[in-house]
């Protein structure tokens, strides 16, 4: 009996497209032995992975519980300040031990609610419910060593408040696996001030999570997609803006100056979607900011590898972590902040911005659902390519954002983990 050719392509082993990094073969996006791969050797491989803030645990036992990649990762605040991070499953069984998305365990203990076994923050498994048994019978056997059943702990770092967790044991320190270009623009946005969460919540997006990646780096896009930054004149390819790389392009920023826009005759055209001549805005202070940084930047968006986004949209500032879940599916968890220096008018700003922001914002609800238009557009022909030659063929930074550089940056470092 012979094959079904359809079967037979997708057991063969992936291979890039000959062109390079001006192309992405979409079946990176639904095959199943792909998304092993990147479980493997991307999110449990050489990469710092982003679990939360550290602001969300300030006392000794609160946790927060995450992902990377598929493997449920928690992190609580230890008895000596520092945070820690452990995968998130009991060594009897593998249930969970945080169920909760976040909380609270008395003397920074880890209890688990299946059989009440208990662990420290060093992974150690301190108890046995009932190891040796009842009145001598039952109980775990005479050679049970409890001292060989351990959590996995993770290395874990903090850098203004962002703390990011990794496998690896040898992946360079955070700092240097960022760069000194990606270290100053955290510096500038988080440093110096005491943040404070406005808000946290998530959605789930019918698209593969490098979809999402692809969409936060990319610098074409925003003026074409979102209605709002087009005719309401707040990020257009006009004003003055580019994309920055660490030395390796693995890293990403792109930024803009909103009030540097000279127009452009495509804007006025008539041609482009995203323009609406005849849209206004009932309350127009939605979009009244105050220049926050010396850069007199108004737009940025920072994309880490693999899947962290630092975002300061006007005076909207926030962190975006993407999870997969699945070939198709992937989660997105926003966290909005302000500093506790904000003044009352600037606290008010921020909170009215969030309106720009999340799966409803003026801004961002196109990229909620862009991704879901790919993963649909491409279903059926896993063999095709997409195109990225915008900017040219090659990675690096740009002094414009009319460029896919940023996209082409990724999977340089995709290829390189995943050895295709
Ligand atoms: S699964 Fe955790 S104690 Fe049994
Ligand atoms: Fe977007």
């Amino acid at each position: 009996m012979s094959a079904d050719p359809a079967t037979v392509t997708l057991r063969q082993p992936l291979r890039w497209p000959s062109e390079g990094l001006s192309r992405i073969p979409v079946r990176i996006y639904s095959d199943a032995q792909v998304y092993r791969d990147e479980q493997d050797l991307l999110f449990r491989g050489p990469t710092w992975n982003y679990l939360g803030l550290a602001h969300e645990i300030p006392g000794e036992g609160d946790f927060l519980t995450s992902r990377i990649g598929d493997t449920p990762v928690v992190m609580m605040r230890a008895a000596d300040g520092s945070v820690r991070a452990l995968v998130n499953r009991c060594a009897h069984k593998g249930s969970l031990i945080c169920y909760e998305p976040q909380g609270h365990s008395a003397h920074a203990r880890l209890v688990c609610p299946y059989h009440n076994w208990i662990y420290d923050l060093d992974g150690k498994c301190l108890s046995v419910a009932f190891e040796k048994g009842i009145q001598g019978r039952g109980g775990m056997p005479e050679d049970f060593d409890r001292s060989q059943v351990t959590l996995r702990v993770l290395r874990v770092e903090v850098l203004h408040g962002l703390v990011f967790a990794t496998f690896s044991d040898s992946v360079a320190p955070l700092r240097d696996y960022l760069g000194p270009e990606m270290l100053h623009h955290v510096e500038r946005t988080l440093g110096g001030r005491t943040l404070k969460v406005l808000a946290r919540y998530s959605h789930i997006m019918p698209n593969n999570w490098k979809l999402y990646i692809e969409n936060s780096r990319d610098t074409y896009h925003p003026s074409l997609l979102h209605s709002f930054f087009a005719t309401f004149k707040l990020n257009r390819l006009s004003a003055d803006g580019g994309v920055q790389h660490d030395a390796d392009s693995r890293h990403h920023l792109v930024f803009a100056k909103r009030h540097t826009d000279v127009g452009s005759a495509e804007y006025s055209s008539g041609t482009l979607r995203a323009m609406k001549t005849d849209y206004g805005l009932e309350d127009p202070s939605l979009i009244d900011q105050w220049i926050e940084f010396p850069d007199q930047i108004t737009n940025s968006i920072q994309s880490l590898f693999p899947g962290f986004v630092l975002q300061q949209i006007l005076n909207s500032i926030g962190t975006r972590q993407t999870h997969p879940i699945g070939v198709d599916k992937c989660e997105l968890i926003w966290t909005l902040l302000g500093f506790e220096e904000d003044t009352p008018e600037q606290a008010e700003i921020r909170l009215k911005q969030s309106n720009l922001v999340g799966p409803h914002g003026f801004v961002s609800m196109e990229d909620g659902a862009i991704g879901g238009f790919v993963q649909r557009g491409v279903a059926g022909d896993p063999d095709i390519h997409a195109l990225v030659e915008m900017g040219g063929r090659g990675v690096g930074t740009a002094d414009n954002r009319a460029t896919e550089t940023s996209v082409r940056g990724f999977y340089k470092f995709y290829r390189e983990l995943l050895h295709v």
